[in-house]
C-alpha cells in the first residue's frame, strides 16, 4: 500500500492505480480505524478493483467546544490495518493542503440538513459535504462507501452526489457492532469502563422500540420508553430519538414506507449516535 500525504503526488498515483482500465472505490475517514471501518474496505474491494482510503479528521466539520483536538489519531497503527485489509493507497491530506490560504467554497445541502445532528451540530454537515466533494473530484471514484452507522450523513451525501452530478456510485455498509449491541465508534475510546457498560443501552433501546413498533404498538409509547431507558442508564441529555422515512428523514408518527430509528444521546462527555432499521408491522 503506497500512503501519500502531498496532494501534488495524487495525480499520478491514481493514473497507475487505474492502469488497464481498473475500478477505483474510496472510502474517506477520520482515522482511528475500527473493525467498522474496515467492513467499509472490504465491501470496497468487493465492488471494484483497486481501493483508496483517506485520513483527515477534517476541522471544518467540528463545531466550537466539539473534540477536534482530542479527537483520536493513530495513523500508524490506521496504515498498518488498511494495508492488511486489502487498500491499496492511503491519502493522508494536511489541513493546510485541503484548506490552503484563500479557501472560500462551501458546499451546502439544504433541507435534510436542518434536522437532527444538523440541529445539534450546527455547521457540521457543511464541513462533510465540503470535504466529501474534496475527496470525490481529487480521487474521481467509481463507487464511494460509507457507513449507516452515519445514517443522515449517507442520506446527505447521496443527495450532494445525485444534485451535483458527481458520478460516483454512493455504496451504504451496515453498522458494524460489538458483540454487546453497542456500535463501533471511534469516539467510543472516550467511554470509562463504566461509561461503556451503561452505553450498551443506545442500541439496546433502538432495538426494543422497533421491536414495538413492528409488532404494531403505538410510535409515541415506544419512542417515549427508549427516551427513559436512556435516562434510567444515566444518558443526558438525549438530543432526539425519533423514527423517520428513510430517504426524508422526515419524523414519522405512525408506521409508514422505509424506516429507521434514530437517536443521539450523550454519555459522560461523549455524543453517541446510532440507528436500527425499522420494519412495516
Ligand atoms: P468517520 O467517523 O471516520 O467514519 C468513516 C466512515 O466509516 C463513515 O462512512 C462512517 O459511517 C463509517 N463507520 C463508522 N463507524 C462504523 C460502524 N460501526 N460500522 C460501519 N461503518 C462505520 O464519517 C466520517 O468519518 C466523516 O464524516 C467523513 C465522511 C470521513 C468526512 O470527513
Amino acid at each position: 500500500m503506497q500512503t501519500i500525504r502531498d496532494q501534488r503526488q495524487l495525480g499520478s498515483a491514481l493514473v497507475a492505480l487505474r492502469a488497464g482500465g481498473k475500478r477505483v472505490a474510496l472510502v474517506p475517514t477520520m482515522g482511528a480505524l475500527h473493525p467498522g471501518h474496515l467492513s467499509l474496505v472490504a465491501e470496497a474491494k468487493r465492488q471494484a478493483d483497486r481501493v483508496v482510503a483517506t485520513i483527515f479528521v477534517n476541522p471544518m466539520q467540528f463545531g466550537e467546544g466539539e473534540d477536534l483536538d482530542r479527537y483520536p489519531r493513530q495513523e500508524k497503527e490506521d496504515a498498518k490495518a488498511l494495508e492488511q485489509a486489502g487498500c491499496d493507497l492511503l491519502w493522508a491530506p494536511t489541513p493546510e493542503q485541503m484548506y490552503p490560504a484563500g479557501f472560500s467554497t462551501r458546499v451546502s445541502v439544504a433541507g435534510l440538513t436542518t434536522r437532527w445532528e444538523g440541529e445539534a451540530r450546527p455547521g457540521h454537515f457543511d464541513g462533510v459535504t465540503t470535504v466529501v466533494a474534496k475527496l470525490l473530484n481529487a480521487v474521481r471514484p467509481e463507487v464511494a462507501l460509507f457507513g449507516e452507522k452515519d445514517f443522515q450523513q449517507l442520506a446527505v451525501i447521496r443527495r450532494m452526489v445525485a444534485d451535483l452530478d458527481m458520478g460516483a456510485e454512493i455504496v451504504a455498509v451496515p453498522t458494524m457492532r460489538d458483540g454487546d449491541g453497542l456500535a463501533l465508534s471511534s469516539r467510543n475510546a472516550y467511554l470509562s469502563p463504566d461509561e461503556r457498560i451503561r452505553a450498551t443501552t443506545l442500541s439496546k433501546a433502538l432495538e426494543q422500540a422497533a421491536d414495538s413498533i413492528e409488532q404494531g404498538q403505538p410510535v409515541n409509547g415506544a419512542i417515549q420508553d427508549a427516551r427513559r431507558a436512556l435516562n434510567d442508564a444515566g444518558f443526558a441529555p438525549i438530543d432526539y430519538v425519533a423514527l423517520v422515512d428513510e430517504a426524508s428523514l422526515e419524523p414519522l408518527h405512525s408506521p409508514a414506507g422505509r424506516m429507521r430509528l434514530i437517536a443521539a444521546a450523550t454519555m459522560g462527555k461523549t455524543r453517541l449516535i446510532d440507528n436500527v432499521p425499522v420494519d412495516s408491522p
